[in-house]
């Protein structure tokens, strides 16, 4: 089965939302169908999870279970046969509420009730560091109560994306994106990849 599910991940500030967005005109203008996800959320009624999720100030137990029942539910309403695009996915939960062995151990095991044919082929994970970072969070601001929360665990956010990108997923591969460039190379890089592993023509 040629799977066509793709997943960009990366700590806020790294540009993955503006790839995102030069990613959707590109495959408007070429025509190619497509849908358009985001974590939590993605789904009418689950955008009001959303909300609640953002705002909360939960435990992070409460937090991996209601991001993988939002996810579930999310899944069960998605369709196969279009490119799909999800802004954050599983990688997300591990990477933000992995702290100790046992929530490794919890979040792995609930990535593997996730069908394979769910499981991104490719995921884009945006790498940016801290000087970017810095720059960038002083012309956006802080958006949500998430962003204040996990900015200081920024380094480890980021040595649990990479440590993620090493486990083996349905041969899913994730490719490391240098965020810190210009973001008209990163879309050619990411088209260049989508055309490499035959996501797109
Ligand atoms: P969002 O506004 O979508 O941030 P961004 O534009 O950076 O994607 O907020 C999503 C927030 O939720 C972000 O801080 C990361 C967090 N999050 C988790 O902590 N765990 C998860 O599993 C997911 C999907 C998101």
């Amino acid at each position: 089965m040629n799977k066509k599910i793709v997943s960009f991940e990366g700590f806020e500030y790294s540009g993955k939302s503006t790839q995102i967005k030069l990613l959707k005109n590109y495959l408007n203008k070429n025509k190619i169908k497509s849908t358009f996800t985001r974590e939590p959320g993605g789904h009418k009624q689950l955008e009001k999870i959303r909300k609640i999720i953002l705002n909360s100030n939960y435990d992070n137990l409460t937090l991996i279970l209601f991001f993988f029942a939002s996810r579930f539910a999310l899944l069960s309403k998605l369709k196969l046969n279009n490119l799909i695009v999800f802004d954050r996915y599983f990688d997300s939960t591990y990477a933000y509420q992995k702290y100790t062995l046992k929530d490794k151990k919890l979040i792995l095991s609930l990535i593997n009730q996730i069908d394979k044919k769910f499981i991104p082929k490719i995921t884009f994970y945006f790498k940016i560091n801290k000087k970017t970072l810095v720059q960038r969070k002083k012309i956006v601001g802080e958006r949500n109560n998430f962003d204040k929360k996990y900015y200081s665990q920024f380094s480890r956010i980021q040595k649990n994306y990479e440590d993620i990108g090493k486990i083996n997923f349905d041969n899913r591969k994730f490719i490391t994106i240098d965020a810190n460039r210009d973001k008209e190379l990163i879309h050619n890089e990411i088209l260049l990849n989508l055309k490499k592993w035959k996501l797109i023509k």
